[in-house]
């Protein structure tokens, strides 16, 4: 067993990994609350997949297990769906004194995490998260939304958990692409703090991977959990996550979402951005060669075919602008990252092809 320990004063919790936890899960999860009651919030694959085998743990350690279940997708991640949970929440009696279980990934993660941190003004809850996105980000920190109309993630709040359970055998039924998606955020922590897990990314390939999980969910979830209990709600050192992030979500949304997936958007952000940060010396040289070949061993873009252009105007709606300032993350060197605050007349200087205008 693997764990992590995340101090955030009276919201401290712990993040376990080990392969079969979904088994164990109610010896852990009767650690973790004395609630009579559990709703298990899961999206309708993962509920199938592993719905039964989690009730069955939970009910051997004595739950009276109510399961609330919804589309899978991010389709799903709306206000719509939220006031079904809530309906669902209150269907099942579920009080103060009982629990949330989240079973699923960064969809069922972050809407029934939102549910649980406003139904009652807050019912605790443990995350079990299912996909390699869920279990080495959206899992860990709090960071609770559903999608509005008007853009992703718009209403949420911060609500951490009292717990996160993670068995990286579930992701054994995770299709391939969800696989290399999550693998863009795993590079992603090589890229800013740990060069030992980007050469080892490097040696490693599809096939051999999995043997590594564990250890690869360790460091990226240790990242995480350092970051976040420095600055927990996101005003400074918590920005370093978004490296790849500024180009990748105006990628994600100038091809419209789910032509690339959010990881392949962040890889082709981090290659692109790098490539010029190197050429103006910012970056160790030979960097970009180095960052290019990991993200195409694991089948993510470097670059997209869209006009630096058309990716502009999405950027000039990115979070993290504020004024006339925004705060972009660029890589030093593999494992090395800072932010960098620059003027928004300066962004097509960032936002261009290497040798291009
Ligand atoms: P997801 O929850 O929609 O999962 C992707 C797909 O995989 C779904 O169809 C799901 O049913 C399926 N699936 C999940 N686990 C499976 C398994 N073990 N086997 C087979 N299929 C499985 O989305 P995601 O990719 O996990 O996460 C993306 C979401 O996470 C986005 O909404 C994003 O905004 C959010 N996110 C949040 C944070 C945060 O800090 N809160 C961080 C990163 C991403
Ligand atoms: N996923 C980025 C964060 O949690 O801050």
């Amino acid at each position: 067993m693997r764990s992590i320990h995340i101090d955030l004063g009276k919201d401290s919790y712990d993040i376990h990994i080990e392969k079969g936890l979904l088994d164990q899960a109610g010896q852990y999860v009767r650690q973790l609350t004395s609630a009579e009651r559990l709703a298990v919030i899961s999206d309708d694959t993962v509920d199938a997949l592993y719905g039964d085998r989690l009730q069955a743990s939970l009910e051997q350690n004595g739950y009276d297990v109510r399961r609330i279940v919804f589309k899978a997708g991010e389709e799903s991640k709306n206000m719509a769906s939220l006031a079904d949970l809530y309906q669902g929440l209150a269907d099942a009696d579920i009080t103060r004194s009982d629990a949330v279980i989240t079973l699923g990934g960064g969809v069922p993660g972050d809407l029934g995490g939102f549910a649980a941190a406003t139904y009652l003004r807050g019912v605790p809850f443990i995350q079990i998260p299912t996909t390699i996105i869920a279990q080495v980000d959206s899992s860990v920190g709090g960071k609770v939304a559903v999608d509005l109309p008007s853009g992703k993630n718009q209403a949420g709040v911060f609500y951490q958990p009292k717990g996160v359970l993670i068995d990286p055998e579930l992701l054994t039924t995770l299709p391939v692409r969800f696989i290399h998606d999550g693998l863009g955020e795993v590079i992603k922590y090589g890229c800013i703090r740990d060069k030992y897990l980007f050469e080892l990314l490097e040696q490693l390939d599809d096939t051999t991977l999995s043997e590594h999980w564990d250890e690869i969910i360790e460091r990226c979830c240790t990242i995480k959990a350092r970051i976040v209990e420095h600055d927990v709600l996101d005003m400074g050192e918590r920005m370093l996550l978004n490296f790849g992030h500024t180009i990748g979500h105006a990628i994600e949304r100038c091809y419209g979402y789910g032509y690339y997936t959010h990881g392949e958007g962040v890889a082709a952000g981090m290659a692109m951005l790098t490539a010029v940060t190197e050429e103006k010396g910012l970056t160790e040289a030979g960097t970009t060669a180095r960052l290019d070949a990991v993200l195409q061993q694991y089948k993510l873009p470097v670059t997209v075919s869209a006009a630096p252009q058309q990716l502009l105007p999405y950027i000039s709606h990115d979070k993290k602008k504020r004024g006339h300032r925004l705060t972009l993350v660029i890589m030093n060197a593999i494992g090395k990252s800072e932010l960098l605050p620059i003027e928004s007349k300066d962004i097509p200087d960032y936002v261009r092809k290497v040798g291009g205008e």
